[in-house]
């Protein structure tokens, strides 16, 4: 079991600065980048696909963790594992057959998980829980930064922590100082920040100040 790891998210940050955006981010402590990639289908929000994960590849050595906010991951997923993902997650809502796409995304040779909004009943991940690696427990409904943190994704941390040990959990959304904490302490071990980390001027003492509050 990996973790605990803070995962910062590079969707509110500088897009017209973005290596220097990821260094900065590097230099603050960040092991693992989170990428958001959404459709304006699935998401009514846009923001990047293929060429952006690539260029990012190509800059640095940290693993990415590729977050599909998209109506059809199989179109993608391979495309994304050649432009350098290694963890792919695709949301319950968007599939039919999460068991299939789990299958076909781990034949691709990266890491799969599944996310969930916090709308969705958590039995709807049950048939998948097998199959993947690693769960995103959504604590804003996907598609924009900024937004506040959902309690509900406590519960269901906690829940499937006390299911399954050694399962990968993640949280998404509305993680600062004072949710992290809480977070952590319902099992979570990998913590997506976005504007907590992006709206400081500071990225080495957000990140610290948030690795100091997840470890309290
Ligand atoms: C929301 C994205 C998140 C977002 C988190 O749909 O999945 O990764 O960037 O941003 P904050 O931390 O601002 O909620
Ligand atoms: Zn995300």
């Amino acid at each position: 079991n990996a973790g605990p790891a803070i995962l910062p998210s590079v969707l509110n940050c500088d897009f017209g600065d973005l290596m220097a955006e990821v260094d900065r981010l590097r230099q603050a402590g960040a092991e693992i980048l989170h990428l958001d990639v959404m459709d304006g289908h699935f998401v009514p929000n846009l923001t990047f696909g293929m060429p952006i994960v690539e260029g990012l590849r190509r800059h640095t050595d940290m693993p990415l963790d590729v977050h599909l906010m998209i109506s059809d991951p199989l179109a993608y997923a391979k495309p994304m594992v050649e432009a350098g993902a290694d963890l792919l997650t695709f949301h319950i809502e968007a599939v039919s057959d999460p068991v299939d796409v789990a299958n076909k995304i781990r034949d691709l040779g990266v890491g799969v998980g599944v996310a969930i909004n916090p709308a969705t009943p958590l039995s709807s991940l049950d048939v998948c829980l097998g199959s993947v690696d690693m769960v995103l427990v959504m604590s804003v409904q996907a598609g924009f930064g900024g937004q506040s943190f959902n309690p509900v994704a406590l519960e269901r941390i906690r829940e499937l922590r006390s299911r399954y040990p050694d399962l990968l959990l993640e949280i998404d959304g509305g993680i600062n100082t004072e949710t992290i904490g809480p977070a952590r302490e319902a099992g979570c071990d990998l913590f997506v920040v976005g504007s907590a980390i992006i709206s400081s001027d500071d990225y080495t003492a957000a990140v610290s100040e948030l690795s100091d509050a997840m470890m309290s």
